[in-house]
């Protein structure tokens, strides 16, 4: 896989891949053609079937920095609509596949945004969030508004969206928005940890659990309750089922093949 603006790993480590922002000078800043390749990435990589969590990562000093605000400032409304980049998002959103966020510095604006698409996050104790987009006359747009209360709560989402001003890490997992904080030079080992304590499970098993979890953000609970029963009853339909519940009866190491 080929891209300009991404570095992308499918075999980082055993079952995880690896996407990495890469337009360090601009601080991740994510134009079109950026969040057009990591969707092309997340499609590949949630089609492969060796590839069981994929990592989402920037670089030291920034995660990333939003959207790219000078590919945006001289666009009126018709060209945004025309240009449609959060259908790119809704892709995303569409991944099966477990996703970790690996955050160092800066997550702003759309980085903050893209951190909430994935599942779990593990930062460094320098990284920021934050939602400033009210600081350049506008709002968050790719889900911001959403998912942001749903993550710390109305106090926190309103402060952060109409102060613009961002969050440490620590305040952060205070808050719920992510999983860990660890020294900067961990971040990727911590990440590959997170990410291995769960590829080692059925595959099957963590795209039917991460779906019901999602789920439980849009739908009714007696919903909610019914789709996991049902994903629940379909992993009995899986050799990985079976296999797991035979490992845990003779006393061994399962060994999930993804069927
Ligand atoms: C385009 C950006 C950028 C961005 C940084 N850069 N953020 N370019 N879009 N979002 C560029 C700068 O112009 C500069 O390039 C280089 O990256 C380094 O940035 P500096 O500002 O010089 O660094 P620093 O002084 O350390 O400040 C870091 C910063 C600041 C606090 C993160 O860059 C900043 O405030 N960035 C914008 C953050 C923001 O408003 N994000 C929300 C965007 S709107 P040059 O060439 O000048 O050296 C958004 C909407 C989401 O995300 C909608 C859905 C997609």
């Amino acid at each position: 896989m080929n891209f300009e603006y991404i570095i992308v790993k499918p075999t980082y480590a055993e079952h995880i891949a690896l996407i990495q922002l890469n337009r360090p000078k601009e601080l991740n800043a994510l134009n079109l053609q950026l969040m057009g390749e990591v969707r092309d990435a997340l499609k590949s990589l949630d089609e492969d079937d060796n590839v069981r969590v994929i990592i989402i990562t920037g670089n030291e000093r920034a995660f990333a920095a939003g959207a790219d605000i000078k590919q945006m400032s001289d666009k009126n409304a018709i060209d945004m609509l025309k240009i449609d980049q959060f259908s790119t998002w809704d892709q995303i959103k569409k991944t099966k596949k477990p996703i970790i966020a690996a955050v160092s510095g800066f997550a702003l604006g759309g980085g903050c945004e893209l951190v909430m698409h994935c599942d779990c996050v593990v930062a460094s104790e320098t990284a920021q969030f934050g939602q400033p987009e009210i600081k350049i006359g506008v709002m968050p747009g790719a889900g911001g508004t959403q998912r942001l209360p749903r993550a710390v709560g109305k106090a926190l989402a309103m402060e952060m969206v109409l102060t613009g001003e961002f969050i440490s890490a620590e305040r952060a997992l205070q808050a719920g928005l992510i999983n860990k904080i660890v020294p900067v030079e961990l971040l990727m080992d911590e990440s590959v940890k997170m990410a291995k304590s769960m590829a080692r499970n059925s595959p099957i098993a963590l795209q039917m659990a991460k779906e019901a979890v999602l789920k439980s953000f849009e739908n009714s609970l007696t919903e909610g309750l019914y789709l996991e029963r049902k994903n629940f009853y379909m992993l009995f339909a899986t050799e990985d089922q079976k296999e797991g519940m035979a490992a845990f009866v003779e006393k061994r190491k399962p060994e999930f093949k993804g069927r």
